[in-house]
């Protein structure tokens, strides 16, 4: 038994040096120590040795074992090295190569607007909320007092689901909507999507964003308005900026004005970009009509406030000197690259 074990001890030890990969030393393993091995038979032969050399020829047999085992993770550990060590030779990595350009998108000017829009206003602590862009009729017109028939509702002509539902010609469905679910005080802008069928040209397209505005609270003046809007024009187009409320008519808004701010390119002299005069209109605002409020189940009695819409593209367009509105909507890469 006892040349036995020596000749299995001997012959697995160098099989064992003379291994030249994993996979051949995992074999020599199976061959001795697995379950059919050589080492495992000599143990299973142990029920034929007197009982008196059992202990003597066990440990003999677990010192054969213990000794394959550790050359066994010697010699892994030795092959493993020289594998990663020849790859490592294989990969030569030359670092001085130019790297790959990552080629990274960008926001697009309406979203850079936005965000800036949103930031001015989320600074004045105003919520940002949003609509549905399929809206009812109930809410686009009749409950901002435009009722069937109103020759406001020829000016924002859109595509209708049915005779109840459209797509949303303007955000100020926001408001009611918000009015309808919230308690004063409300201090809301709300971006969106609205449509309108306008024929494609430079300055019309069926589908654009607007901005809405609203602030309802007790004792909210049009002096109230007037700060906000002048606060931001000057954070939006630079401190040296002015603003003119010129009367219009809005029907949800009583007084109604539109707002125009001094042409941040000439200073107000008048040049090409605001065609001479001076101002350019940015935006439509007023009172809320104390009907929308009572509509709303706002007492006009306790509140009052104000509202104001703004185009986006507008304000991208101007603030990046673009002048036809086609290109936000082209995709040309060539054209959004620059911003
Ligand atoms: N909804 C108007 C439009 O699309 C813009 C507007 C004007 C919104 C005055 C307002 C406002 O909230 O007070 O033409």
């Amino acid at each position: 038994m006892k040349e036995q074990l020596e000749k299995i001890k001997s012959e697995a030890l160098s099989r064992m040096e003379a291994a030249g990969s994993l996979d051949s030393l995992n074999e020599i393993r199976v061959a001795y120590l697995g379950k059919k091995g050589e080492l495992t038979s000599v143990l299973k032969g142990m029920k034929d040795v007197a009982p008196e050399d059992r202990p003597k020829v066990g440990q003999m047999v677990n010192e054969v074992r213990e000794l394959l085992e550790s050359k066994l993770e010697e010699t892994k550990a030795a092959l493993m090295k020289k594998a990663r060590e020849e790859q490592m030779e294989k990969e030569v990595i030359d670092v001085t190569l130019p790297a790959k350009k990552i080629r990274m998108g960008h926001s697009h000017p309406n979203s850079i607007a936005l965000s800036e829009l949103e930031r001015i206003f989320v600074g004045m602590g105003y919520e940002v909320v949003e609509g549905p862009e399929v809206e009812y009729d109930l809410y686009n017109f009749e409950k901002l007092n435009i009722p069937k028939g109103h020759p406001a509702r020829d000016e924002q002509d859109t595509f209708y689901i049915n005779d109840r539902i459209l797509l949303r010609s303007q955000t100020s469905p926001v408001q009611v909507r918000v009015m309808e679910t919230k308690k004063p005080p409300i201090r809301i802008i709300a971006p969106g999507r609205v449509f309108r069928s306008d024929a494609v040209d430079a300055t019309h397209s069926p589908s654009f964003h607007q901005i809405e505005g609203l602030v309802i609270d007790r004792n909210i003046t049009f002096a109230d308005l007037k700060g906000t809007l002048q606060e931001f024009a000057k954070e939006l187009f630079g401190p040296e900026t002015k603003v003119k409320f010129r009367p219009h008519h809005f029907p949800f808004t009583e007084p109604s004005a539109e707002v125009d701010v001094s042409c941040f390119k000439c200073g107000g002299k008048g040049c090409r970009f605001c065609k001479g005069s001076g101002w350019i209109e940015i935006l439509g605002c007023g009172m809320v009509h104390p009907r929308v409020l009572e509509m709303c189940d706002i007492d006009p009695e306790e509140y009052s406030g104000f509202a104001f819409g703004i185009g986006l593209e507008r304000i991208a367009l101007l603030k990046y000197e673009i002048d036809d509105m086609r290109l936000l909507y082209e995709n040309d890469i060539r054209f959004l690259k620059q911003f």
